[in-house]
């Protein structure tokens, strides 16, 4: 894991060949849906990545990152050896908040580390034309304002979806320093957007891509994630 090169509070996850094969198979195009949402092609050998369903081992590790990035504070027990250990304790509260639909698919993984976690939904649709976000939905935790917020979407493109997202967070009472942005492919131009009006969101993805074509999709990107992983197209 390491800070992005231009961005401060912009973390990339180490591009493993873990990673990067877990990568070539969800963007393979002529296997997208089996390959991002069920267990399928169990070789019996080789090691495919598919024996979990590769895109919750993404996010899995995406969310174990993210929760690195809380606050914690020293506490001490005994250790059946009656030896004394130094750890910590997570301070503060979280909830989970997807951004519908696409965001979706992150809340799994949030549940296998926090299995208890409050998790609001806020529904962004991105006008396919105009590219622009358009809010149509939210139902948040009413003490958002209190907790740490974990804002799920796999895909940061133009970055609009993502920025009404926080505008709504922040309407909220949340603060900046509490907003962790949890992603699976990130543009540059995504990024640079989010981090240019939120300095102080935490982004935390997987990988970085090259850019964004003619209609604002990611390159290389995988497609329209929310119709791969929900079958609609
Ligand atoms: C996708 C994706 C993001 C957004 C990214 O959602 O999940 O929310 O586009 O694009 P942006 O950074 O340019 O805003 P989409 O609106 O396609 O809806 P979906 O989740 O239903 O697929
Ligand atoms: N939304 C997606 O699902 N994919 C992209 O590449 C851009 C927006």
């Amino acid at each position: 894991m390491s800070a992005s090169d231009n961005h401060k509070n912009v973390y990339v996850l180490n591009q493993t060949n873990q990673l990067k094969g877990l990568f070539t198979i969800i963007r393979d195009r002529t296997k997208p849906r089996v390959s991002i949402y069920l267990d399928a092609e169990l070789s019996s050998d080789t090691y495919s990545g598919n024996d979990y369903a590769v895109n919750d081992t993404i996010i899995r590790l995406i969310v174990e990152e993210g929760l690195n990035h809380l606050p914690v504070s020293p506490a001490q027990v005994t250790t059946a050896q009656n030896v004394k250990f130094d750890g910590v304790v997570f301070d503060g509260r979280i909830c989970g908040v997807s951004i519908m639909r696409a965001g979706e698919s992150m809340e799994q993984g949030l549940r296998d580390c926090c299995r208890s976690v409050r998790i609001g939904k806020i529904l962004i649709q991105r006008d396919e034309e105009s590219q622009e976000p358009v809010l149509h939905y939210k139902k948040l935790p009413e003490d958002i304002a209190d907790r740490y917020v974990l804002l799920l979407d796999p895909m940061l493109a133009t970055g609009g979806s993502a920025m009404c997202a926080m505008d709504v967070l922040i309407g909220m009472g949340c603060k900046q320093e509490q907003i962790i942005f949890l992603n699976v492919i990130a543009s540059p131009e995504g990024l640079y957007n989010v981090h240019q009006r939120f300095p102080k969101i935490r982004i935390v993805t997987a990988v970085v891509d090259e850019g964004l074509d003619s209609k604002g999709y990611i390159t290389p990107g995988l497609g329209d994630f929310g119709d791969i992983y929900f079958g609609t197209k």
